[in-house]
């Protein structure tokens, strides 16, 4: 039995549909006239009615069902006709709990080991079940592994454009990271590079970061990853005083040298207004002297220090070995990354480009829409 009104029930403000299997539901009729569907672009689905020059007083003059289960309403200021089919109105049904809903992460730590989203490049260039399941993997957990990708310089960008749109940085669109004399920052010489994201001066940061291993014969030099999501949310049940203070306090980060000077201030841990965690910004080599008001200076080192110490430690920080013909990618926004110091008799190479995250999500979604024959959300 499809579920489907039954009877419609005008209030001042609002309708009542009771359907079939018991439920009511209340729309106000402003938001119908809103989201009228006749009101609609056809090919974007955008709305082409302007929300604000709605009257105060919409209401309908009639509301009828129809033999297919369409709620139709005739206005009563302008005579449109909207028609609802009974799907829609279910699936909108506000009243009763419907919600968009922020994408739920899969938080991990340390103990995921090599169980991280991991495939091999010439699968994913070949196959696009594998691409899609792969870039799924990532964006669930901020990061992801490819194997086999091939020890030519400047194949991170083929990668890159491959998920997304490269997104160039003072750095130009691809750098090389190699220990070397006279280094103009602690990233070009052997020495450990404590966990951070990265570009935190700007606003907004990359938002993904490729990491591309073109040699990787030196003793150490592991690549160091932290989901700073599951920090967050550590914070948020064992210390919600250090989460509230990283969550509420406006650092500034910055950055200049002879040509270029950047500047961007956020908290370490960004929320959306429904209290979920939207972005993590951690760059302690780059974050200017904290100016607090005084009182609240202690309190805030010690939620700083706190989170800082996490993204060290065994049980959060996960240590790989990425040997030559590895790549890595991090969600900029989500997962820190660094690596340990390494000895500097053999060579260690990489290169590295960011890339934007919303094109690559685009990506997979018509990626996955075409493996499924789904059309766009509607
Ligand atoms: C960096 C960086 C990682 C590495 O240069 O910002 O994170 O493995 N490097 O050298
Ligand atoms: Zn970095």
């Amino acid at each position: 039995m499809n579920t489907r009104p039954t009877v419609l029930t005008e209030n001042p403000r609002a309708l009542t549909i009771t359907w079939n299997d018991g439920r009511e539901s209340s729309f106000l009729y402003l938001w119908l006239r809103d989201n009228c569907l006749q009101l609609r672009h056809a090919s974007t689905n955008h709305r082409v009615a302007e929300t604000s020059e709605i009257p105060d007083d919409v209401h309908p003059s009639s509301t009828r069902l129809d033999a297919d289960g369409n709620v139709i309403l005739t206005w009563a200021y302008d005579q449109h006709v909207s028609t609802f089919p009974a799907a829609w109105l279910r699936a909108h049904d506000y009243a009763n709990g419907a919600r968009h809903q922020a994408p739920v992460p899969k938080l991990w730590d340390a103990a995921i080991g090599d169980a991280l989203p991991t495939a091999s490049y010439p699968d994913i260039v070949t196959s696009l079940t594998d691409r899609a399941s792969f870039l799924r993997g990532f964006v669930e957990h901020g990061v992801a592994v490819l194997r086999n990708v091939p020890g030519i310089p400047g194949t991170v960008l083929d990668v890159g454009r491959l998920f997304g749109e490269l997104r160039s940085t003072s750095w130009g669109l691809v750098f090389d990271v190699i220990s070397m004399e006279d280094a103009n920052s602690v990233a070009y010489t052997n020495l450990p590079l404590v966990t951070h994201t990265d570009e935190g001066y700007r606003d907004p940061a990359p938002t993904v970061q490729l990491q591309h291993f073109i040699q990787a014969d030196a003793q150490g030099g592991e690549s160091t990853l932290v989901d700073g999501f599951r920090l967050a949310d550590e914070l948020r049940v064992q210390a919600p005083h250090h989460f509230d203070a990283l969550s509420n306090t406006l650092l500034h980060f910055h950055i200049a040298d002879a040509t270029t000077e950047h500047r961007a201030m956020d908290s370490v841990i960004s929320l959306r207004p429904d209290g979920s965690v939207k972005a993590i910004r951690y760059s302690n080599h780059s974050v200017l002297p904290f100016l607090l008001p005084p009182e609240h200076m202690e309190a805030f080192y010690d939620a700083y220090r706190a989170f800082g110490r996490m993204r060290e430690s065994a049980e959060f920080q996960l240590r790989l070995k990425m040997g030559a013909g590895d790549l890595y990618m991090v969600d900029n926004h989500r997962v820190l990354h660094g690596r340990t110091g390494f000895s500097t008799g053999g060579a260690r190479h990489l290169q590295s480009c960011y890339i934007e995250r919303d094109e690559l999500i685009s990506r997979l979604t018509v990626l996955e829409r075409s493996l499924s024959a789904e059309g766009p959300l509607r």
